[in-house]
């Protein structure tokens, strides 16, 4: 079956005033458009974590998210520095976010890990000098 609903948003580099805007923009969507408390908490945290992520790490990006009669795809693009090790950015507490940015209260290093224990999948492509893609889909359960 065709998407239900397809939203698009550009992320802005270094701009901590505007960032989360995007995630909490489809967080809102998604509670009107009836689903459930858990699942879009689920999906608010994952896409706000990607969110900052572009912000703090890659200097913006693009967010796609398309929803189905069956799941919740979100797609976070990106054309920063990449991510050299996957598997070691992948570990709590691991960040390499500058003071500046601990400062503002971002870099515990607890974003990826708390995607991939939201999403029922996460899926990372990065290349180091071009850019990531995070892909994460949410099982929409049947009524
Ligand atoms: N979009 C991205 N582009 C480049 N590096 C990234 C990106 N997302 C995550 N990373 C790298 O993975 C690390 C871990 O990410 P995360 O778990 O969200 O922790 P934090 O953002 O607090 O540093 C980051 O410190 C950064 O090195
Ligand atoms: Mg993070």
């Amino acid at each position: 079956m065709s998407d239900v609903v397809k939203l698009h948003y550009d992320v802005d580099g270094d701009n901590f005033m505007a960032a989360g805007e995007a995630s909490s923009t489809v967080k809102n969507v998604l509670k009107r458009l009836g689903f459930g408390e858990d699942l879009v908490r689920r999906a608010a945290i994952c896409l706000y974590e990607g969110e900052i992520n572009m912000v703090i790490h890659a200097n913006g990006g693009t967010i796609d998210v398309s929803v189905s009669p069956q799941t919740i795809e979100m797609v976070l693009q990106d054309q920063g520095g990449g991510i050299p090790d996957i598997e070691q950015a992948m570990q709590e507490g691991f960040s390499t976010a500058s003071d500046r940015v601990r400062d503002l209260g971002f870099g515990a290093g607890m974003g990826l890990p708390n995607m991939r224990r939201y999403a029922d999948s996460l899926e990372i492509s990065s290349e180091p000098g071009q850019g990531t893609r995070v892909t994460m889909t949410l099982n929409i359960a049947p009524a």
